[in-house]
C-alpha cells in the first residue's frame, strides 16, 4: 500500500536535492528503477542523428545501459573530442546520460545517516514492488548557438521532473543545458539499499519545476600557489556541476608560479611553474575545459596582470620590475614575490600579443569569456619601472587605461567577453567597455559602487566567499614582533563555515532597478595553504551552500532568509553524495543530528 499524498517540503527531514528546486512536491511511495531502463529522447524543431521522433524504441537499444558497460570511460569522453570544437547540445545530453546511469548506479549511497535508528529500509518484492520502466527527455526548444559556451543569460537552465507512480519519468526542458540540470535533481532522488541489491526512491511520485536564480554560478580554484593535477581539477569541476554551478574559474597564473603551458613562449612554464613538470600542457588544458563543457560548465581562465605576475620574471626578467624585493616586499606587492609587469613598455605589448595570439583561440571554442585579472596592482613599484618612473596615480592612470585597452582589444578580437578584479574600475577608475563584467570581492558596497556605474558584476565577498579564510597566517613573523600578531589570524579570519556563507544575500544592499546588473558570483580557492592533500575539504560541501545561494537565492518563498535548519538535512545528504563521487567532502553533521531529525537546532521556528 503506497499512501499517494503530497507535502510540502518543509516538513519532512531528508527530501534530497541540493541546491533547492523552485516547486518541489513529493509523495513517499516506493519505486525501484531498473538498471535496464529506457531513455527516450525527444529532440525540439530539426531532428538530428540523435533524436528519435516517434520510434523511440530504435534509440532505446542505443541507451539501454548496463553492468557490463565501461563506465571508467565516462571522463575520457572529454580526451576524445575532436580538437578544438566545441561540444553540441547532442554532446552535452549524450554525455550527461551516460553519467546519469552512473551516478545512480555506480556511485550512490546506503542513506542510514538520514534516518533514526529503529527505520526499516525498504526492501525489494519481485511481486508487490513498482519500478521506473523509463525516462523520456524532451528539449522544448532548439539549442542557442552558444548553448556550450554562453554568455550570461543566453542559456534557459530551467527544467520540470515528473516521476508519476507509474514508474515512466520525464523530464523536459528548453536547453540542452535544462535537461542536464534536470537529469541531475532526478538521480537525487534515488538512494541504494543496504543489500547492494536495489536503487530506490521514496519520494513517489515526484514534480520539480525549477530555474536557476543567478546566471553566474561559479568556484576560482587558484592554481598558481599550489599546483594540482588535472584529476584534482576534474573533481572540482565535476562536484560543481553537481551541485549546478555553471562556471569554473582558474586563477591559472599568480607571482608564485606559471604552470600554464604556452608554446609561442615555452620558457615561461619551463621556468616559471615550481617544477617544469608541473604545468597544464596543451593538451591538458583542452582537456580540463572540454571535460567542464560537457557538463554544462563554462571554463574561465585567468591570466592576472599587470600584477601578481612575478613569476614571469623567471623567462622574461626585463619584463616584470620589483622582482622579489626582500625583506620588505610588503612596500612592492600584497604578497611575495613582490613584481609587477612594466606598464609603459613595448617588449612587454609585444609578449602580450604573443601569449593571447596562443592561448585566446584555445579558450574560444569552449568559453566566451576571458579573465584579464587586475587585482592589488603596487602603484610603488612603478618607482622603479624605467618605463614610467613614479607612483603618482595621475601618471599610473592613463598608462594602465591604455594597457587595459590593448588588452582587451586582444580578448574581443578573438570573439571574447573580459571578466577583471574591481580595482581597476573602483580604484583606477578606468572605463571599461559595457561588455566587461567586473568580479567583486572586497566589500558589499563594492558591489553597489560596479552597478550604480552601470556594470555587469559578480559577487563573492571575502568576508563570507573566500574559502582560504581561517586557517591562520603563513607568514613567519620575526621573534620582535612576533607578539604584535599573536595569535595569528590571517587577513580574513575566522574560518567561513557554511552556515556564514550560507546567511550571504548576492543582492544585500542593492537597489532593485539594478538586480539585472547582478549576473551571480563565485567562491574562492586561494591556495596559499591548500594543496591535493586537503584540497576536497577546504572546498567541499562549502562550495555547495554558494551553489545554493547563487542557485535557490538568498531568501525563501516567504521572502525570509533561508533557514539552517531546513538546508542542513539536505546539506548532509549531498555530502553523502558527493563522498559515494569520489569527493572528499567533509561532514556537515554528526549523525545523531540527521538520524534523529530536528534535535540539532536552537530556538523556534519562525
Ligand atoms: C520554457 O520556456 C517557457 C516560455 O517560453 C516557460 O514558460 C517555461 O517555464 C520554460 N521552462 C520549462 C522547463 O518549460
Ligand atoms: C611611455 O613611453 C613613451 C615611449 O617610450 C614615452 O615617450 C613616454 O614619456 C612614457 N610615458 C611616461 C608617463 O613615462
Ligand atoms: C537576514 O540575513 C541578513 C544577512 O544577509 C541579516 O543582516 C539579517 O539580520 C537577517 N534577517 C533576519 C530577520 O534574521
Amino acid at each position: 500500500m503506497n499512501l499517494l499524498y503530497l507535502i510540502p517540503i518543509f516538513v519532512s527531514l531528508a527530501t534530497a536535492i541540493w541546491p533547492l528546486p523552485t516547486e518541489y512536491e513529493h509523495g513517499d511511495a516506493i519505486l525501484w528503477i531498473r538498471r535496464d531502463i529506457r531513455l527516450y529522447w525527444d529532440g525540439a524543431g530539426h531532428v538530428d542523428s540523435l533524436t528519435y521522433h516517434g520510434d523511440p524504441d530504435s534509440y532505446a537499444k542505443r541507451q539501454h545501459y548496463s553492468d557490463d558497460d565501461d563506465y571508467e570511460d565516462v571522463d575520457d569522453d572529454a580526451k576524445r573530442g575532436a580538437p578544438n570544437t566545441t561540444p553540441t547540445g547532442n554532446d552535452l545530453i549524450n554525455f550527461a546520460l551516460r553519467q546519469t546511469w552512473r551516478t545512480i548506479f555506480r556511485q550512490n549511497f546506503f542513506p542510514w545517516k538520514l534516518h533514526p535508528r529503529d527505520w526499516e529500509e525498504p526492501e525489494f518484492d519481485r511481486e508487490e514492488s513498482s519500478s521506473v520502466h523509463s525516462l523520456t527527455l524532451s528539449l522544448l526548444k532548439n539549442d542557442p548557438e552558444g548553448v556550450a559556451k554562453p554568455l550570461a543569460g543566453e542559456v534557459d537552465e530551467s527544467y520540470t521532473v515528473d516521476l508519476p507512480k507509474d514508474g515512466h519519468a520525464k523530464i523536459t526542458a528548453n536547453s540542452s543545458v535544462g535537461i542536464l540540470r534536470g537529469l541531475n535533481s532526478f538521480t537525487q532522488l534515488f538512494f541504494a539499499n543496504s543489500d547492494g541489491k536495489g536503487i530506490y526512491t521514496p519520494f513517489a511520485p515526484a514534480t520539480i519545476f525549477d530555474a536557476p536564480k543567478f546566471q553566474h554560478r561559479g568556484i576560482n580554484l587558484d592554481v598558481s600557489r599550489n599546483y594540482f593535477p588535472v584529476s584534482d581539477v576534474k573533481r572540482m569541476i565535476d562536484a560543481a556541476a553537481y551541485v549546478k554551478m555553471n562556471r569554473f574559474h582558474l586563477h591559472a597564473t599568480d607571482g608564485q608560479s606559471w604552470p600554464l603551458e604556452i608554446p609561442s613562449l615555452p620558457n615561461l612554464a619551463k621556468k616559471g611553474a615550481y617544477r617544469p613538470e608541473l604545468i597544464y600542457t596543451v593538451q591538458d588544458f583542452r582537456e580540463l575545459q572540454r571535460y567542464a563543457t560537457l557538463r554544462g560548465v563554462e571554463f574561465i581562465t585567468e591570466v592576472d596582470m599587470p600584477g601578481h605576475t612575478s613569476s614571469i620574471h623567471h623567462a622574461y626578467p626585463d619584463l616584470i620590475v620589483a622582482f622579489n624585493k626582500q625583506p620588505d616586499w610588503n612596500n612592492w606587492a600584497a604578497e611575495p614575490p613582490s613584481g609587477t609587469l612594466k606598464l609603459n613598455s613595448s617588449a612587454v605589448n609585444d609578449f602580450l600579443k604573443t601569449l593571447f595570439e596562443d592561448l585566446l583561440p584555445r579558450v574560444h571554442p569552449y568559453s566566451s569569456y576571458f579573465h584579464t585579472g587586475g587585482d592589488e596592482v603596487n602603484k610603488n613599484a612603478y618607482k622603479l619601472d624605467d618605463t614610467v618612473r613614479s607612483s603618482d596615480p595621475a601618471i599610473l592612470q592613463p598608462l594602465m587605461q591604455e594597457f587595459i585597452d590593448r588588452i582587451h582589444g586582444h580578448v574581443r578580437s578573438q570573439g571574447l567577453t573580459p571578466i577583471v578584479w574591481e580595482e581597476m574600475l573602483l580604484e583606477w577608475n578606468l572605463k571599461l567597455g559595457d561588455d566587461v563584467i567586473v568580479q567583486t570581492w572586497r566589500s558589499n558596497e563594492a558591489v553597489a559602487q560596479t552597478v550604480a556605474k552601470g556594470h555587469k558584476a559578480l559577487v563573492g565577498n571575502y568576508k563570507y566567499w573566500y574559502l582560504d579564510c581561517g586557517k591562520g597566517q603563513w607568514l613567519d613573523f620575526a621573534p620582535l614582533i612576533s607578539s604584535q600578531h599573536w595569535p595569528y589570524n590571517d587577513y580574513c579570519y575566522p574560518f567561513h563555515n557554511w552556515r556564514l556563507i550560507y546567511s550571504y544575500d548576492p543582492l544585500a544592499g542593492i537597489p532593485p532597478e539594478s538586480h539585472h546588473l547582478i549576473l551571480g558570483g563565485e567562491a574562492h580557492m586561494w591556495s596559499e595553504q591548500t594543496d591535493p592533500v586537503n584540497l576536497d575539504r577546504m572546498v567541499w560541501p562549502r562550495a555547495a551552500a554558494v551553489a545554493e545561494i547563487l542557485w535557490s537565492g538568498a531568501k525563501d518563498t516567504e521572502g525570509r532568509n533561508r533557514s539552517q535548519i531546513e538546508a542542513s538535512p539536505r546539506l548532509s545528504e549531498m555530502r553523502e553524495r558527493l563522498v559515494a563521487r569520489g569527493v572528499g567532502a567533509e561532514p556537515v553533521q554528526m549523525p545523531y543530528c540527521t538520524m534523529e531529525g530536528e534535535v540539532c537546532q536552537l530556538g523556534l521556528v519562525y
